[in-house]
């Protein structure tokens, strides 16, 4: 199989077997470019070349960009500085309240699930969170949690541990069945796995840059079903809040009818702008293709474990598996195992008692052949 990308995008890739995108993502040298040479020029040359104009449409390549990844109209997406801060605004919005519950699970990265729990000990709504047996959880569980009285459902598209995949219209369905609300977070999956937002059913999505979108730290984005934009009252808000921003009335807010409305405040535009590059070289390979040959890497990985001693906690159902795959090693300590791992130019990373491997499209088949050789020798 080729590679995917040109090695000379991702220079650490020709050393190192860098697995851990489910952690921390490589990120094309030439997004990075662009985010140090926007901040280089503002530096050298302050409001000359970033005027108003230029802050007032800071955003506009991600919305294009954004779009395209999640296949929705550019007015549908907002971005902001990170995943947290966009769920926390969007969560003071919906503010489920007591009588009312909010459905997630044991295993969700606690990002997703704590914003909701500081509504809940504002308003005393209640929280649900659907048992997962060793890192798995069944979609019908999350489904039968669902009732008349839940305002959300917030799940992570990916789990970060396992990667176990949840079919979101599945959920969306169930969700709009009782009147609640379905909040993805893709950050363990935007970049990786292909979402097309409108058809998904999803209410609200939004992805972290850093992981498998291959961007910086410091940005997100986030795509919103059109009528909830007009109804929903941002729960965080800034003078970029006002539907015109240079309005600078500060007596009253009158939000843009769109996703923009989430969009409150000063930021470090270029991580914005390296987000809008990284999903730019994404998708101009093609999410699908991106899918698709990670998930040959994968099948490898998991080829390869299976002869080897190691307990594979991942879900095994072909249509709940990403490029996560997560095991422990029989009667070897996992930090070992991984350190291991890392003085022989492997880098996966250990999440609670497991090894997870994330390898995303600049990984190739020598990676996988690195990975396994270096286990054999470790457990021998
Ligand atoms: C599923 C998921 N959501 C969110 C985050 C992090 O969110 P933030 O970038 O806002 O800290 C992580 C980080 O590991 C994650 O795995």
């Amino acid at each position: 199989m080729n590679n995917l990308v040109n090695k000379e995008d991702f220079p650490l890739t020709k050393d190192l077997a860098y697995v851990n995108a489910a952690n921390v993502s490589l990120m094309p040298l030439s997004a990075c470019d662009v985010i140090t040479s926007w901040q280089k020029n503002v530096a050298i040359n302050g409001c000359l070349d970033f005027n108003d104009v230029a802050e007032e449409t800071a955003y506009d390549g991600l919305r294009k960009e954004g779009a395209k990844l999640f296949s929705c109209d550019e007015k549908d997406i907002a971005g902001g500085s990170s995943f947290s801060e966009l769920l926390n605004s969007v969560a003071w919005a919906i503010m489920p309240q007591k009588g009312q519950n909010v459905v997630s699970t044991q295993i969700v990265f606690p990002s997703t699930s704590f914003s909701w729990l500081r509504i809940a000990s504002h308003t005393s709504c209640e929280m649900r969170f659907v048992k997962a047996t060793d890192s798995y959880v069944k979609i019908d569980d999350i489904i039968k949690q669902i009732d008349k009285n839940t305002s959300v459902v917030s799940i992570s598209h990916v789990e970060y541990t396992g990667g176990q995949v949840y079919d979101l219209k599945k959920l969306a369905d169930a969700a709009h069945e009782h009147g609640a609300l379905l909040v993805v977070d893709a950050t363990q999956s935007a970049g990786a796995i292909p979402i097309n937002a409108p058809l998904s059913g999803a209410d609200i999505i939004i992805s972290g840059a850093y992981k498998w979108l291959c961007g910086p730290f410091g940005a997100a984005l986030m795509y919103i079903r059109p009528e909830l934009q007009i109804q929903l009252q941002p729960g965080f808000v800034g003078f970029r809040s006002h539907i015109d921003m240079w309005d600078l009335d500060p007596q009253r807010i009158t939000y843009a009818p769109s996703a923009k409305r989430f969009e409150s405040s000063t930021m470090a535009f270029g991580c914005i702008k390296g987000l809008e590059a990284s999903i730019k070289y994404l998708t101009d390979i093609g999410i699908d293709n991106i899918f698709e040959y990670n998930m040959v890497l994968a099948n490898k990985l998991l080829e390869g474990l299976n002869t080897l001693d190691a307990n594979i906690a991942s879900a095994q159902e072909k249509e709940e598996r990403t490029s996560i795959l997560t095991c422990t090693i029989k009667n070897k300590d996992t930090a070992y195992i991984v350190n291991e791992l890392k003085k022989r130019g492997v880098i996966a990373h250990k999440r609670q008692q497991y090894i997870r491997f994330s390898p995303h499209l600049y990984n190739n088949v020598e990676d996988i052949d690195k990975i396994l050789l270096s286990l054999k020798e470790i457990i021998k």
